[in-house]
This record gives C-alpha cells, sequence and structure tokens, in this order.
C-alpha cells in the first residue's frame, strides 16, 4: 500500500495551517462562464466583478495585480516584476516578461567583500537589494496589447482598496506580526505595516494605505509615466540616493517590458505551454516532462517511493542544466534551448537514472535553506476562453522590507535571484555559473513558472505557483496528478510535495504527507530526506482552474496552503 493512502484522515494543525493529507476531498468553485483564483479572496473578488461587467481576463488579471499590491503586498506589488501568460480564445499563446533588471550601476561582483567574499545574505538586505521594477511597465504592456477596458477603471478597485483600507484577515495579521521587525527597521515601513502606536495590527483591524493610494492614483491618470517619471520616480530615487541604493532615473526611464514567445511542448498528448528564459520556469518544467514521458508513472503509483525516486533523479538532472544553461537572453548567448527542450536529449538525460539506486549530486551533507513562498500566482478565464496564468514578485516575503517613503510601495529584492559569486557553485545549494552572473541591465533568473495546457487545442487547464525554485516542481507534480493519476483538481492542488533541485543533494519533503515506509525505501536508495519545518511546512500555493472537457464549466481551486486564496466563480 502506498503510505499516503494511510493517512486518510484530514490534518488540521490550527486554524491558520493548510490541510495535508491525500483522502482529501473538496469541491472546486464551479463558473459557469468565468473563474478568478487569487492568493487573497478579496483581489479575487476584484477580478470577478471585472469580468461580470465584461472585461476580458486581461482586464481582470490587470486589476487583480494592482488589487493584490494593496491587499496581499507581502507579494503582491507595483515594486517588483514577473510574468504573464495569455492564451486568447483563438487559441494563440504569448508571454509578457516584465522582470525586474539590474541597475545600471551593478556588475558581476557587486555584493563581494574586497576579500571576494559575500557578506551574509548581502545581495538580499537593504536598498542595494533592489532590483529595477517591472510590473507596472507589465501591465501596461498586456493593457495595451490585449486591454478593453479604460487602464484607470482596472486600477480604481485597488485605489478604493487602499483609501478605504479592508479587514485584516487573521491570517494576515498572524504575518504582520511575524515580520514586525523587519519592517520597523525602515520607518516608511514601519509607517505602512504598524499601528502608529507601534502596535502590529490585529484581526478585523482596518489597513489603509494612503500613500499607496496616491501613486496608483498617478498610475491612473498617467499609466507608466506615473511609476517610471515624475513623482513616484522621484520618490523613489531620492531614497535610493540618500540610502546607497544603485537604482538611478536611467534605469527607470529605459525599463522595457518584453513579449516572448511561451514555451511549447506536449507531454501525454497534452501541451504545455510556460515561460522561457529569463525564467527557468518553462524550459526545466518542459525537460522534466519529456525525461517522463518515457516512464509508466501511473503504475508506479502517486508519491510512492518509485515514483518519487524518478522524478527526484529527473529534478537532479534537470536542475543541473538549468543552473549550468539559463539566463538572460538579452545577455546570454548560445543558450541550447532547442536542445534542452527535445524529447531525444531527454531521453538521452534518463538513460543512467536507475530504478533503485539514487545518482549523487554531491557527496557532502549540507543543511537545506526551504524556498519560502513570497510570490504570488494567479489564473483567470472569461467567458470568452481567454485565458491569463501570472505569477510576480518582489522576490523575499515583503521584499527588501522597504517601502518606498511617500510612495507607499514596498521595493523588490530581486537582486537576490542572480547567482552573487562568480564559480562558486556549494553543496549548499549557492550557485556560480556565468549565465546568471549580475550584469548591468540584465534580468535575474526566475523559477516562476505560470503554465496553461491545452488539450485537442482547447485549453484545460491554468495554474501556477510561489516558491522560488520549489514553483518549478509544484506545476510539475500537480499536472502530474491531473495527467498522469486523473486526480480532480482539489485532490491533485493538496496532495503532499516534495522538491530536489540538484544542489543540496535532498529531497525537501512537506512534513505530513509521507509515510515512514514511503521514505524509509527511499533512504535505502540512496537519498537523503529532509523535512519543511512544521512552522513553515508548504511547498508551494498552486491556483488554478480546469475547464471541464464536456461542459466547459470552469472549476477554480485555490491552495489550502494559502490561508485567504479563494477561487471564485460566476
Ligand atoms: O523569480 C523567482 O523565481 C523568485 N524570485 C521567486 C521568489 C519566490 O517565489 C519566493 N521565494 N523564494
Amino acid at each position: 500500500m502506498q503510505g499516503w493512502l494511510i493517512r486518510l484522515s484530514l490534518v488540521v494543525l490550527s486554524s491558520l495551517q493548510p490541510i495535508h493529507a491525500f483522502g482529501f476531498v473538496a469541491f472546486p468553485a464551479v463558473g459557469r462562464r468565468g473563474m478568478v483564483v487569487t492568493n487573497q479572496v478579496l483581489a479575487s473578488e476584484v477580478g470577478v466583478e471585472a469580468l461580470r461587467q465584461g472585461a476580458n481576463a486581461i482586464d481582470a488579471a490587470i486589476a487583480v495585480a494592482f488589487a493584490l499590491a494593496v491587499v496581499e503586498p507581502s507579494a503582491g506589488n507595483i515594486g517588483g516584476g514577473g510574468f504573464m501568460l495569455i492564451r486568447t480564445a483563438d487559441g494563440s499563446v504569448n508571454s509578457i516578461d516584465y522582470r525586474e533588471r539590474a541597475p545600471l550601476l551593478t556588475h558581476a561582483k557587486s555584493y563581494l567583500d574586497v576579500q571576494g567574499v559575500l557578506p551574509n545574505d548581502a545581495n538580499h538586505l537593504g536598498y542595494k537589494a533592489v532590483a529595477t521594477p517591472g510590473t507596472v511597465a507589465g501591465l501596461a504592456l498586456a493593457h495595451r496589447l490585449y486591454g478593453s477596458k479604460p487602464w484607470a477603471q482596472l486600477i480604481a478597485p485597488a485605489i478604493r482598496l487602499a483609501r478605504q483600507g479592508f479587514r485584516v484577515s487573521p491570517a494576515f495579521a498572524d504575518d504582520l506580526a511575524h515580520y514586525a521587525n523587519e519592517l520597523q527597521k525602515y520607518p516608511s515601513s514601519k509607517g505602512v505595516f504598524l499601528k502608529s502606536t507601534g502596535e502590529p495590527y490585529q484581526p478585523d483591524d482596518l489597513f489603509r494605505q494612503t500613500d499607496l493610494a496616491n501613486t496608483l492614483d498617478r498610475l491612473a491618470r498617467q499609466g507608466v509615466n506615473g511609476f517610471y517619471r515624475g513623482k513616484t520616480a522621484q520618490l523613489m530615487i531620492q531614497a535610493m540616493i540618500a540610502n546607497s541604493g544603485w537604482l538611478r532615473e536611467n534605469d527607470l526611464t529605459s525599463y522595457q517590458p518584453m513579449v516572448r514567445m511561451p514555451t511549447r511542448g506536449t507531454y501525454r498528448g497534452y501541451t504545455i505551454y510556460s515561460i522561457p528564459p529569463p525564467s527557468s520556469g518553462g524550459v526545466t518544467l518542459q525537460l522534466m516532462l519529456n525525461m517522463l514521458e518515457a516512464e509508466n508513472l501511473s503504475k508506479l503509483g502517486p508519491n510512492s517511493a518509485a515514483y518519487i525516486h524518478r522524478l527526484v533523479e529527473t529534478m537532479r538532472r534537470a536542475f543541473a542544466l538549468r543552473a549550468h544553461y539559463l539566463g538572460d537572453p538579452e545577455q546570454v548567448s548560445g543558450m541550447p534551448l532547442s536542445t534542452l527542450l527535445s524529447k531525444p536529449f531527454a531521453s538521452r538525460l534518463i538513460r543512467d537514472i536507475r530504478s533503485r539506486k539514487a545518482t549523487r549530486s554531491h557527496p557532502d551533507d549540507v543543511p537545506w535553506h526551504a524556498e519560502p513562498m513570497e510570490t504570488t500566482h494567479f489564473s483567470i478565464v472569461d467567458r470568452l476562453g481567454n485565458a491569463v496564468s501570472n505569477t510576480y514578485t518582489i522576490e523575499q516575503h515583503y521584499g527588501s522590507k522597504i517601502v518606498v517613503p511617500g510612495a507607499g510601495f514596498l521595493l523588490n529584492n530581486e537582486m537576490g535571484d542572480f547567482n552573487p559569486v562568480p564559480n562558486l557553485t556549494t553543496t549548499s545549494g549557492q550557485i556560480g555559473s556565468s549565465p546568471n552572473l549580475i550584469g548591468p541591465g540584465k534580468r535575474p533568473l526566475s523559477s516562476m513558472t505560470p503554465t496553461i495546457v491545452t488539450y485537442q487545442d482547447r485549453l484545460f487547464l491554468v495554474l501556477g505557483s510561489p516558491g522560488g525554485r520549489t514553483i518549478i516542481n509544484t506545476v510539475l507534480e500537480t499536472l502530474l496528478n491531473i495527467i498522469d493519476f486523473q486526480m480532480p483538481l482539489p485532490e491533485a492542488v493538496a496532495a503532499p510535495r516534495f522538491h530536489h533541485q540538484w544542489l543540496p543533494d535532498e529531497i525537501v519533503m512537506e512534513p505530513y504527507g509521507f509515510s515512514p515506509d514511503t521514505t524509509d525505501k527511499l533512504k535505502q536508495m540512496g537519498h537523503r530526506i529532509t523535512f519543511l519545518s512544521p512552522d513553515s511546512p508548504m511547498q508551494g500555493r498552486v491556483m488554478a482552474i480546469q475547464i471541464d472537457p464536456n461542459t466547459r464549466k470552469r472549476l477554480g481551486f485555490a491552495d489550502l496552503r494559502g490561508a485567504d486564496s479563494k477561487a471564485v466563480g460566476y
């Protein structure tokens, strides 16, 4: 019997903890016309209201993205960047890369001290960690190419939520209390995220963001110029100069989002679209699917030891190639993308996978540092069948923790996604390969994997997740649950997850979903296993929409790993 079958009862740790169990039963939200699934119920409602008023999925995505910048400030943003994958009802698929760029003043060794050593976490800390934000330019480009409603109308709900405020949920109150120490290092952040008394917000308190409302108002009136020029830009640059950051006016004025051809591949008759470099998501996901297609996974059974072994060996190989080859296509020449995406190449890679023995990435045993979930994904399908899969981020939870004084929004710390020390690849997972070294104006390699799946040219699935490098494996495992194991959407999303990323050479598992007899078998094969800590026991938060092939109803499911997440259909 598979280990997971043992856990038939639901395990609820506390009111804010998710449920981890197979044998789990839940119903998706059902929408006859449209569906919005986000990590924050208020943003889902903004999106569905836009759809009701006749907006298309791209309009709704813009409204949701601005709303999340207000109601999920730890990850929703205007000070960060991301990727939007769009499939229009006529079947064409396109992507918008609005990833942040390194300030022009930076270079490959920007974070090293005079001895060439990286001071602890320097690439993630303070004003110097901030890359040029791309979100507003990306959303504006999406609007220019696909929008049908006025731009200002799409920002209006976010302005209202910021100016009038919204009620703090228990999960948001917990989160703010948890990050209070880090946030209050910056007076501007303290002013937003703590009460005027210096106390953390409590559940049900009204949370208002007047500076942010004014900034959003400038964006509504002036478009991209309301962010990259004028008052908002001035406030950002003044703060940068006063605090020795690298971002300057020309970084902002020269920022351009890019339209990129999505990755496209197949898996067991399904067509998989995702994001090309500078995200590693699409290439790594497709590479793994190609490697797995040769194996009869449904025979192995979901989360059996044999299945996990097979996936881990696949992940190990794909993540090594990811580190070796991928970076910003504007600055890295010769990325072998067509090879990495080809089925014959995948067949060669799996030749040395043995059925009962782990390969070694590196002989040393090292601690694993979990990738937390500081990004946010949303999926939208409208009445016409247009679909948006969008992941965006400010990198860590609350990004750099720096609110731009007077402008009310958090800046990213995306510079931490570059390889910080040239040529230094360590067993703990620091990568030093050249494609992702810092370069002026370069985009850091991302793992964001907003994905759209079609079957027989019809829309089938829209999904994505936060979680740094774990994102790619989270999307992979969810896809396999649906395609290979035919799980209903809620079960596929709720199923326990695991992650391997080549280095460190460990499988990291969610703590409540794998039985000792499964993990023992894996250890006997030579795998090292660690578990996410009970304080932070979750890998990713999938926000997914599946189209019922017969009725064309939109089935939405928001991962229960997100306390405030919600699928809303109409
Ligand atoms: O672009 C990326 O892959 C990351 N900056 C995303 C960050 C994330 O999901 C949160 N966790 N580390």
